[in-house]
């Protein structure tokens, strides 16, 4: 490994599960003070609690990220219990039943968009006022192929992510000038209790169709997205700002 996270202060929303908790175990491994959240406390707390068996250090605090007093209490509890932060990861999300965009109602569209795409606001608001008093930061939004082409069945989710390259690309010209860089991720389908539900919702012609929908013919582990994202969080990708990294396999080529 040529890049380091010592001593770097990193928050990770949706850290109980996949890519969050396989991104807060590698990070925990290379020296960095993590703040771990989730609105699934258990889970959450027991990655929290093998990072510390593994030497390693990490808090956890619950926070839903569509619940503005939460996310606020969130990040005052970074401030309080932290130097400042230098890097955020949001990763904290939900998938939907496949449904064409005529059959989802209203209730839906609201649910996915409150926690996929107005959670990812309420967090960047805060995390920006953190890094602006410290005149640095990064911030890292997991995005989604759904989020930079079409995504047949998943509308709500597709406009969520759609809608979370626009948050990235936006605060990266707001903020470039104080010191805070803002990237985003756009995975294909990754091995995690996320593509394990909706691959059990399909029948088992559809499913294998996922998982070999990509030239490399499987499915991505969520370790290849937290190495990406380790090394997105080092000082090492200092000159990238606004992008989306897209780790597919090739399926958007
Ligand atoms: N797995 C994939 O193939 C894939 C592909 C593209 C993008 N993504 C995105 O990556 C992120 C992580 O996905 P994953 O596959 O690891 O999912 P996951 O379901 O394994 O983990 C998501 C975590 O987010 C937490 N969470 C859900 N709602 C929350 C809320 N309101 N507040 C706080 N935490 C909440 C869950 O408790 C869970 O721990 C999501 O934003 C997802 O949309 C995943």
């Amino acid at each position: 490994m040529t890049y380091s996270l010592q001593n770097k202060v990193i928050l990770i929303t949706g850290a109980g599960s996949g890519i969050g908790r396989e991104t807060a175990l590698l990070m925990g491994q290379h020296g960095a003070e993590l703040v771990l959240s989730d609105i699934n406390v258990s889970a959450g707390e027991e990655v929290a609690a093998l990072i510390l068996e593994q030497g390693g250090r990490a808090y956890f605090k619950a926070a839903d990220v569509a619940n503005a007093s939460q996310v606020e209490a969130l990040h005052q509890y970074i401030v309080d219990t932290c130097s400042g932060l230098d890097c955020a990861i949001n990763s904290a999300g939900i998938e939907h039943d496949n449904l064409r965009l005529t059959d989802c109602d209203e209730e839906l569209f609201d649910h996915v968009i409150d926690i996929n795409l107005k959670g990812i606001f309420l967090c960047m608001r805060e995390q920006l006022k953190i890094m602006q008093a410290k005149g640095h930061g990064h911030i890292i939004n997991l995005a989604s192929v759904a989020g930079i082409k079409g995504a047949p069945t998943l509308a709500p989710y597709a406009a969520s992510k759609f809608g979370v390259i626009g948050l990235t690309r936006t605060a990266a010209l707001e903020y470039a000038r104080r010191g805070i860089r803002v990237n985003a991720v756009c995975p294909s389908f990754i091995n995690t209790p996320m593509v394990q539900r909706s691959l059990k919702m399909m029948d088992e012609k559809t499913a294998d169709s996922i998982r070999h929908a990509s030239p490399m013919k499987r499915l991505g582990e969520p370790l290849e997205v937290a190495r990406t994202l380790a090394w997105l969080a080092s000082d090492e990708s200092s000159f990238m700002n606004g992008h989306s990294v897209v780790l597919d396999g090739g399926l958007t080529v």
